[in-house]
């Protein structure tokens, strides 16, 4: 069976570590480059973090990393340290040696791959846009040589998770998402609405203990759980990024639906706010797959079975 390509777009952060072993580890995907942002961290630890993550998992194909965004295009940034500690990675891989790679930009590698590779190529976003929107305002026309792009980000019926209303990766860089959400990308969204029903727990931590990634996931983690269980009383880690990944592999884990959605950009209270027309009350095309419901289950033993190398 030939496999997919892919390109990931990462703030490498905990979540974009755990997408990463999943995406290399299901070994379905035939990964073209990993683009990097700033987000949950700097750029250069995000990079630092990608790279360190990728040289650690040793894997039988080197993939290209490229350095993106420094910042939002017009805000300034915003890192989530309370969630992914202060390296990024919750403290994990800090012995790991890593040697960064010099040269490429992440905006001209994903015109470049993505028309060395028309309409063949799944893109997988875990962090804010602003790299596929820089390349969308540089070559408009890449929106057109996209086979689907999965998108972790926005949140339709529930709350946010960085203010009331607007989830992290539409919050740091809204004006990125509206770019990307009325580009024509085919974009399929995978919002808070269903990345908070795949929960990793206390189980499936003592589940991958004996495995090879077991003390990593645990490390890396152990902030995730804290904070959860201070926000919610639940001790949990949302598996936000790797459920984008989930659904790259096998797109039968959601239910989807078609909606007319726009970005909030210009509110005191509501920026980066994915508004979701469920009625069509605006009259105006559905431009993005709205995920609505996950077999969460079914996600977990995905993940679990490939981090065990089932
Ligand atoms: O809201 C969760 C998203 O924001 C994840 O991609 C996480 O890594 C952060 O980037
Ligand atoms: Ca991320």
């Amino acid at each position: 069976m030939t496999k997919k390509k892919i390109l990931l777009d990462v703030d490498t952060g905990v979540d974009d570590a755990l997408a990463l072993i999943l995406a290399t580890q299901s070994r379905a995907f035939h990964i073209l480059g990993i683009t990097v942002t700033s987000g949950n961290v700097s750029l250069d630890q995000a990079f630092l973090n990608t790279n360190k993550v990728i040289q650690w998992l040793n894997l039988d194909k080197s993939i290209p990393i490229l350095r993106g965004s420094e910042k939002p295009l017009r805000r300034h940034p915003l890192y989530e340290h309370r969630v992914h500690g202060n390296d990024g990675l919750g403290g994990a891989l800090a012995d790991q040696p890593v040697q960064l790679p010099d040269g490429g930009d992440a905006v001209d590698f994903l015109i470049q791959t993505i028309e060395e590779h028309p309409r063949e190529l799944t893109l997988i976003m875990t962090a804010p846009l602003t790299n596929l929107a820089r390349a969308l305002m540089k070559k408009p026309g890449i929106a057109a040589l996209v086979k689907e792009t999965v998108i972790m980000g926005g949140v339709v019926q529930g709350y946010g998770n960085i203010t009331p209303v607007a989830e992290f990766n539409m919050y740091v860089d809204p004006e990125a998402a509206k770019i990307v959400f009325h580009s024509g990308l085919p974009i399929t969204l995978v919002g808070l609405d269903v990345t908070r029903k795949a929960r990793l727990n206390e189980k499936h931590l003592a589940d991958l203990d004996d495995s090879r990634f077991g003390s990593f996931v645990r490390q890396a983690t152990a902030q995730y759980f804290a904070v959860s269980e201070k926000r919610t009383g639940v001790r949990a880690c949302a598996l936000h990024d790797p459920l984008a990944v989930g659904v790259a592999l096998d797109p039968s884990l959601v239910e989807k639906r078609a909606y007319y959605v726009d970005v909030e950009t210009n509110s005191d209270l509501c920026d980066g706010q994915t508004v979701c027309d469920f009625q069509n009350r605006w009259g105006k095309a559905p431009n993005i797959q709205v995920c609505t419901d996950v077999q969460s289950e079914r996600f977990l033993n995905l993940f679990m079975k490939t981090l065990k190398g089932e």
